[in-house]
């Protein structure tokens, strides 16, 4: 596991471009380790954030590698609240607060299990960069992600061999990209399962994996104040009745350690 610094520190934003529905972002940090796929980040710019009128946003906000090297990170995100408007909103050149690399990410399949990486629109970034390590590593994978439109599916256009489904039919499969899951797993069982997206997918990915037996780690999603563990705000429960905490625990969580994945 790559052991985030103490402490926030700066890094710069060397690139911003719109791809679709999303933006992808890469940074300068000349102060961090590389980090390994599924980590996440916590992430703030300088200015306007914590001003305005309502004062949103004040805490930073989580968002998972989609890879790292050499001193530059790339993310990937979706401007639906005070935060990631802001970011999507960054300059080349523009500084900002980073934390991270932080949590526990995606460990290799035994016994042979062939990977089946399965997201959904925000959790896409972290299956990308697992996709990557697999590929440089001579393991082949199977990648599958939904999107809700053709707009959202346009990220897709920039990585290799993957399967598609849309909630409108408008790119690939038209419905649940759990429908190409299910698909993968009656054809050959003998897998290993990867996910990330929202709660309702994760959730359905878990149900699946864990009633056929097969071995699947998510990457959850909870809201996050902190990222390291000291606000316990990010709590989702375990079978065995305790919690666990997504940002130190996690965020990649076996399946079958869940007793659910929480709706948020
Ligand atoms: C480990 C981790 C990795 C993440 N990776 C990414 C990523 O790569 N790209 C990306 O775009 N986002 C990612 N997210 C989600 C991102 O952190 C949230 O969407 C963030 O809160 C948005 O901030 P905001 O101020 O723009 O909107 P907010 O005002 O915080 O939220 C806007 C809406 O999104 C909902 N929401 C808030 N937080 C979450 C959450 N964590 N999951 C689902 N819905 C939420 C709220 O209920 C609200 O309806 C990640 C979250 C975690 C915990
Ligand atoms: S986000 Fe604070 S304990 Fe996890």
């Amino acid at each position: 596991m790559s052991l985030a610094p103490f402490g926030r520190r700066r890094g710069v934003c060397a690139s911003i471009r719109k791809v679709g529905s999303y933006h992808l972002l890469e940074l300068v940090d000349r102060d961090g380790p590389d980090p390994e796929p599924g980590q996440f980040y916590m992430l703030a710019a300088v200015s306007g954030w914590g001003a305005g009128t309502d004062e949103r946003p004040f805490l930073p906000r989580a968002f998972s590698a989609m890879g790292g090297t050499d001193g530059r990170l790339w993310f990937m995100l979706e401007d639906i609240g005070p935060g990631t408007h802001r970011l999507a909103r960054l300059q080349k050149g523009e500084p900002l607060w980073l934390t991270g690399p932080l949590g526990h990410g995606f460990r290799m399949p035994q016994d042979g299990r062939r990977p089946i990486l399965t997201g959904g629109g925000v959790g896409v970034p972290p299956l990308v960069m697992w996709s990557q390590h697999l590929v440089e590593h001579g393991v082949a994978r199977t990648l599958q992600f939904g999107f809700r439109d053709t707009s959202h599916a346009a990220v897709a256009a920039s990585f290799d061999s993957v399967q598609i489904a849309t909630d409108d039919g408008s790119v690939g499969h038209h419905g649940l990209v759990t429908d190409l899951l299910v698909r993968e797993l009656d054809r050959d069982p003998h897998a290993t399962v990867y996910s990330c997206g929202p709660p309702g997918m994760l959730e359905a990915v878990r149900r699946l994996c864990v009633d056929r037996g097969i071995p699947a780690q998510l990457a959850l999603e909870s809201g996050m104040a902190c990222g390291f563990g000291a606000c316990f705000g990010c709590v989702v429960p375990l079978v065995d009745g305790s919690y666990a905490r997504v940002c130190v625990d996690g965020p990649v969580l076996d399946a079958t350690a869940l007793d659910h994945v929480p709706a948020h």
